[in-house]
């Protein structure tokens, strides 16, 4: 990244948040499920799937968490009903992790046995360091209960990417987006990639079914390297991006007969994801600046 966008980077937090929406508008779908609904129509009929993720994270009490649950089993009643093509991922802390055990896994398992009855999928995201273990551990022992319909995420930015992914049989594997501390993360650009080709072609050579994460292009050949070479069929793997990131290689990746699924967050509470978003796009610094100079001189 250019030296100005990594001072925008920095100054992210201090740029006005109407500026941030409107930023970061193409990477969201809208504040309701009628929103979600909608792109995820427009996604199916080019033939990309969908995994829709309702915005919120780090609740501050039990019946936030419990709304947000509850926003889940409506966004998967509306897949149902409307036969979309869509599965959902959520975020534990979205749920109530940070507040109380028992409440984040009864939250789960009810989202997890309510897409079960509709025969669909739940995605556990990733999210920092401190949520690892925990993450993990809830994972396998919902799995371990008989909740298939389940998976994570590896972040190949983790040193300890390599001896987690042993006995996950549903991963998708991204590079990683919050801040870590280099015991625990792997900094260079290039540490980064090797460690996530590594951890699919271990994926892979296990018979785990893999989300492949990542817009990198150098990333993408090589996944498609390592899927050809181990002969997988379509169904044993998918391509994922996120909303407003690439669409046009989505498209190509279409084309080319693999299944690409794209993420779709909306929702009202859309600033920490939006910020992630921006300080991820390499023009950013140039669209914020032509964003704040736009509404200085009243475009
Ligand atoms: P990289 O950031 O190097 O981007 C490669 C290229 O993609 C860029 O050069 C640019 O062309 C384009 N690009 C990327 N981001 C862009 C943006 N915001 N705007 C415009 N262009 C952009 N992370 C995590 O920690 N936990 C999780 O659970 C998930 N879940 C997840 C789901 C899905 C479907 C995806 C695609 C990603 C995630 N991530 C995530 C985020 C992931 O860890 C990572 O931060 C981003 O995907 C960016 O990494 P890339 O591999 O795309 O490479």
């Amino acid at each position: 990244m250019a030296l100005l966008d990594r001072a925008i980077v920095r100054l992210l937090p201090a740029v006005p948040k109407p500026v941030v929406q409107r930023l970061s508008s193409r990477y969201i779908a809208g504040p309701t499920l009628d929103d979600a609904v909608r792109v995820v129509r427009r996604l199916n009929a080019k033939g990309k799937l969908a995994t829709v993720d309702v915005l919120g994270e780090d609740v501050t009490n039990a019946d936030e968490a419990r709304a947000i649950a509850g926003q889940y089993h409506d966004v998967l009643a509306r897949i149902d009903d409307e036969g979309l093509d869509a599965n959902i991922s959520l975020k534990l802390t979205g749920l109530g992790l940070e507040l109380d055990d028992d409440l984040c896994r009864e939250n789960l398992e009810a989202v997890v046995a309510d897409a079960a009855a509709r025969g669909n999928f739940v995605r556990i995201d990733m999210e920092d360091s401190s949520t690892t273990d925990r993450t993990l551990q809830l994972y396998r022992r919902l799995h371990a209960e008989g909740h298939d319909n389940l998976g994570v995420v590896l972040q190949a930015y983790m040193r300890r990417t390599q001896s987690d992914l042993p006995g996950l049989d549903n991963v998708r594997l991204c590079k990683g987006i919050y801040i870590e501390p280099p015991e625990l993360a792997f900094r260079e650009f290039e540490a980064v990639r090797a460690s996530f080709v590594r951890s699919l072609e271990a994926l892979v050579a296990q018979g785990s079914y893999v989300g492949i994460a990542t817009h990198d292009e150098q990333l993408i050949q090589e996944s498609l390297r390592i899927v050809r070479d181990a002969g997988l069929d379509r169904e044993r793997y998918e391509f994922q991006m996120l909303l407003g990131v690439r669409p046009d290689r989505a498209d190509e990746l279409v084309a080319g007969g693999h299944r690409l699924r794209v993420y779709v967050p909306y929702g009202s509470h859309w600033y920490e994801y939006s910020v992630r978003r921006l300080q991820e796009n390499p023009k950013m610094a140039g669209q914020v600046a032509s964003d704040i100079v736009g509404r200085v001189f009243g475009r």
